[in-house]
């Protein structure tokens, strides 16, 4: 069976169980002694992004992909510990409900002119990087003022891999992908 890059994953829609037997998942570089975990379109798409952020002056790394339900069990525990449980559950999913888990989501650290990792999530690099995304056939996940419907805050670093066609629908119509669900089950 074909794998459906679009997929929605959210707090209602629960990773299908058989959904990591589906995907091959290659390494990328996440630095010069680590790696990361995508599945392999999806790796194919963010290094050809990587390299155009790259040219254009904007360097980057991926700092997580593939996670399985144990890894995104221990990051949950973690920030629950770390922020308290009210914090946690605006920013990570519980096992099972994160699409970090089909590997066709990754978090990207931009790193200014210094070398220094950027954390203010409203830098105008990481607006640069959101519209070039749909190009490389991505989205950015999460955007600012659609908590009501993505279910989680705004997370400038989150992309997902969809492939251009629905990136490109996506990005033009201004949707999350509950929206494109929604509008692609209309009859
Ligand atoms: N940060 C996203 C919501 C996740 O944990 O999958
Ligand atoms: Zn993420």
């Amino acid at each position: 069976m074909d794998l459906d890059r679009t997929i929605l994953v959210n707090r209602t829609h629960p990773v299908p169980e058989d959904f990591s037997y589906r995907i091959k998942l290659v390494k990328i570089p996440m630095d010069e002694e680590n790696c990361i975990l995508v599945e392999e379109e999806t790796a194919r798409a963010y290094q050809a992004l990587q390299q155009h952020l790259i040219d254009s002056g904007l360097p980057n790394s991926p700092l997580s992909g593939y996670r399985s339900f144990e890894r995104q069990q221990v990051v949950w525990d973690n920030f629950i510990r770390d922020h308290g449980p009210e914090y946690a559950a605006r920013y990570v999913a519980k096992p099972g409900f994160s699409e970090h888990q089909t590997g066709l989501a990754i978090d990207v650290t931009l790193y200014d002119q210094n070398g220094n990792d950027i954390e203010d999530s409203c830098a105008s690099e990481f607006e640069t990087m959101h519209h070039i995304l749909h190009q490389f056939g991505f989205i950015l996940r999460y955007p600012a003022g659609r908590e009501a419907i993505t279910g989680y805050d705004y997370e400038p670093w989150h992309i997902r891999y969809v492939g251009i066609q629905a990136a490109e629908m996506i990005y033009r119509s201004q949707w999350t992908l509950e929206e494109y669900w929604e509008q692609k089950s209309q009859p």
